[in-house]
């Protein structure tokens, strides 16, 4: 795990942006995994600005989605649809038929599942999942106890999720507790996996996630056995690490031609 220590929030998603905007120009086809949540906002934003002032071109990307809520319509404020809508797909030229996002109305969720992974089959796979990490080291809507080895499927929330979200749904609203998510396993099948995570609330879950023992109670620490994650932090949400010299270290000391990407030329150019 390569993990990249920024001086704030705004230059870790700034980084970030620049890894996917790199992927973008070299493979144009390339197929995103996108989260939702607070995190990756300013990741988002900073992709947009890409698009608008130096032409970054998402006209051949396909995307996928982490997760949804179950029964909300893809209208509602709180719904990963509209989140999608608002902080990225209505700013960037990502052709609408290339845009997957779990259908939380669908009638028929496992075999909605099925198809969700065999489009993500039938795309190539996914070149660069983005992700956040929950305070508990949920990846998606991977709650602790998932299995490591799950495939997109329904889930029920945690009491510690629903409050966590609760802020993005009136007062008067329940948080759905029926989720759709890509599975641990579908996640670990991306070619690179990019975590973002910000903040002293996140630091037990990076430091858990990135130095803990591999284990279900703390999902996104199966990023272990991933061959390609980047974990990208700021420094309180890096506060709990114990290897953060080192880290510093390597990243300062990079040979130059891992500085030009983060990828191996051969699963990210294609022709
Ligand atoms: C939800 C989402 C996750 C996200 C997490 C943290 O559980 N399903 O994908 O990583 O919240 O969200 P935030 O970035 O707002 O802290």
């Amino acid at each position: 795990m390569e993990v990249i220590i920024q001086p704030a929030s705004e230059a870790a998603s700034v980084k970030a942006a620049q890894i996917i905007g790199d992927l973008v120009r070299r493979k144009p086809q390339a197929v995103l995994g996108l989260a939702t949540g607070s995190t990756p906002v300013g990741l988002y934003r900073e992709l947009i600005r890409m698009h608008r002032e130096e032409g970054l071109d998402f006209s051949r990307v396909t995307t996928f989605n982490l997760d949804e809520y179950v029964g909300i319509s893809p209208e509602h404020p709180a719904s990963y649809h509209r989140f999608m809508k608002e902080n990225l797909f209505d700013h960037v030229n990502i052709p609408a038929a290339n845009i997957h996002i779990p259908d939380g109305n669908t009638p028929d969720v496992p075999e909605f599942c099925d198809r969700y992974e065999a489009q993500i089959r039938a795309a190539g796979g996914i070149d660069i999942q983005v992700l956040g990490i929950g305070h508990d080291g949920h990846i998606g809507f991977n709650e602790a106890t998932s299995s490591l080895a799950s495939r997109t499927r329904i889930k029920t929330l945690t009491k510690a999720t629903l409050s966590a979200n609760q802020r993005f749904f009136s007062e008067s609203e329940i948080v759905p507790h029926h989720v759709i998510t890509m599975g641990v396993g579908t996640i670990m099948e991306s070619r690179t996996c990019l975590m973002i995570a910000f903040g002293k609330g996140k630091a037990l879950a990076v430091a858990a996630m990135a130095e803990g023992p591999v284990t279900a109670m703390c999902p996104a620490s199966v990023l272990q056995l991933h061959r390609q994650t980047i974990l990208i932090v700021d420094p309180p949400a890096a506060s709990l690490l114990t290897r953060t010299e080192y880290y510093q270290h390597v990243y300062a000391n990079k040979p130059d031609f891992q500085k030009v990407s983060a990828f191996p030329i051969s699963s990210a150019t294609i022709s």
